[in-house]
């Protein structure tokens, strides 16, 4: 059975898709894939509702999209890692799964995820896909946000576009974290986050659209002087996150939520700290650095 996919908010078509007509418990085969391919470069965001799955079978069903991408975007720690590298631990839980202290470096290392980002855009072939998976919930807030970023594209002026179509920006890890003022980085960690770079505008090869490849990674512009290069990088941010390119994902359990990391950014919202949260966050690499990818 090929899944359908509608509008997630029927009264504002736009770029975030429902499926329906798929268990994700079970294997799926190359129609079922097709289709959500499809729909992927049709939306940007598709939410699968009731997806009761475990690690394993988000590994699997994340495969007929690409290779996977490794947790490798963690601070450097000596404490065992909850989960398997083939998934992020988008948690606020320690090995043991109690809850991270307030203070604790994990969890504010974490905290950066509540700035609009892309995923993995501090790595030289960033992240395609990913796909997060809900297994537990606080009692409210904790939303995740998304943007549309070739509709952000499509409402700059011909001006703004020139002047930012051949940009080049740098990304790091240490550019977003330093943003919330986390900055005490060891050297193994500002090794490992050394900037790389990513075109400013890509054309999105499934839908043939441009998209602001924009993330609160980026921190510096070619050629730029910083602070000119992050006071426009943050305007472009601003125009693209007005409410109209926006939605907000409520999550239910079991919810599934994959999206393009190409034509969109999210950013998490806050919740209680001393409440268990619980997202499961497998990554689909991109082809190639975004330098070498088609203008
Ligand atoms: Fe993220």
């Amino acid at each position: 059975m090929t899944p359908s996919i509608r509008p997630a908010n029927p009264s504002r078509p736009g770029f975030v898709g429902e499926v329906a007509g798929i268990d994700l418990r079970q294997p799926i085969g190359a129609a079922e894939a097709a289709a959500i391919i499809d729909g992927m470069d049709r939306y940007a965001v598709l939410v699968f509702r009731n997806q009761d799955i475990d690690d394993q079978q988000q590994i699997a069903f994340t495969r007929h999209f690409g290779p996977l991408e490794l947790a490798t975007g963690d601070i450097v720690q000596g404490e065992a890692r909850r989960l398997t590298m083939e998934v992020n631990d988008i948690s606020n839980l320690d090995s043991d799964s109690s809850v991270l202290a307030r203070d604790d470096r994990r969890r504010l290392f974490s905290l950066g995820n509540m700035l609009w980002h892309s995923d993995s855009s501090f790595k030289a072939t960033p992240a395609k896909y990913s796909l997060l998976s809900a297994r537990v919930l606080p009692s409210k807030g904790g939303n995740t946000e998304f943007a549309d970023m070739r509709a952000a594209w499509d409402a700059l002026d011909a001006e703004t576009q020139a002047l930012v179509r051949d940009l080049v920006c740098e990304h790091s890890q240490l550019f977003s974290r330093g943003v919330l003022g986390f900055t005490d980085f060891t050297e193994a960690e500002r090794a490992k986050w050394a900037p790389v770079p990513q075109r400013l505008v890509r054309r999105h090869p499934g839908s043939g659209r441009l998209s602001l490849f924009l993330s609160a990674h980026a921190g510096a512009i070619r050629g730029w002087p910083v602070p000119e290069a992050r006071a426009l990088l943050r305007d472009l941010t601003e125009h693209a996150t007005q409410r109209d390119f926006v939605h907000a994902h409520v999550w239910q359990p079991h919810d599934l939520v994959m999206w393009d990391n190409r034509a969109t950014m999210h950013r998490a919202r806050r919740y209680a700290a001393e409440q268990p949260r619980d997202l499961h966050r497998t990554t689909v690499a991109d082809v190639a650095p975004t330098l070498e990818q088609a203008a």
